[in-house]
């Protein structure tokens, strides 16, 4: 397979496992399903990654020989994509109604506070990310904290620490 595409600062080996996915594609440049293919790659590309900064998006888009803007169109227009990086634990802090009222915002400072990190930021040892959420369905539970998916019930600002120590103990 030809070489293209100028790669940035992220990982080798990881722009060598996104390759190999995309050439596996045969993608050619009048090839029609190409744009289809695109949230495919995207998909793979942040599972690979874990987010998609810019020169990911750029990369992308030469490879699939369509312009930047559209791949920075479809990441803009899903949720589920993300252009900041996420920490290997990943804290999630429902900020719905049920949880904020019963003092969701103490805990989501708590952890702030503790972490030096604001919602959408990374630890400059990425192993923690934060993120305050819209209601996560367990409203009975409030207010809940999510890390990786493990949900914590009833979360105290008390027991902020306890949680970032579970699993900073472990590494
Ligand atoms: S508002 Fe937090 S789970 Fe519903």
């Amino acid at each position: 397979m030809e070489q293209c595409c100028k790669k940035g600062t992220l990982p080798a080996n990881l722009y060598q496992e996104l390759d190999n996915f995309i050439d596996s594609l045969s993608i050619k440049k009048d090839d029609p399903r190409r744009k289809g293919f695109l949230i495919q790659v995207l998909h793979r590309a942040q599972h690979i990654f874990g987010y998609l900064p810019e020169e990911l998006q750029v990369y992308i888009a030469k490879k699939l020989f369509i312009h930047h803007s559209e791949v920075s169109g479809v990441i803009s227009f899903y949720n589920y994509f993300t252009t900041l990086p996420k920490g290997k634990y990943q804290i999630s802090v429902c900020m719905g109604t049920a949880c904020y009222v019963k003092g969701a915002q103490k805990v989501l400072d708590e952890f702030e506070r503790i972490l030096k990190i604001k919602p959408g930021e990374v630890t400059s040892d990425m192993k923690f990310s934060i993120d305050a959420l819209r209601c996560v369905g367990a409203c009975g539970l409030a207010p809940v904290v999510q890390v990786n998916g493990k949900v914590y019930g009833r979360v105290t600002p008390q027991q902020v620490q306890g949680i970032i120590d579970e699993y900073a103990k472990g590494e």
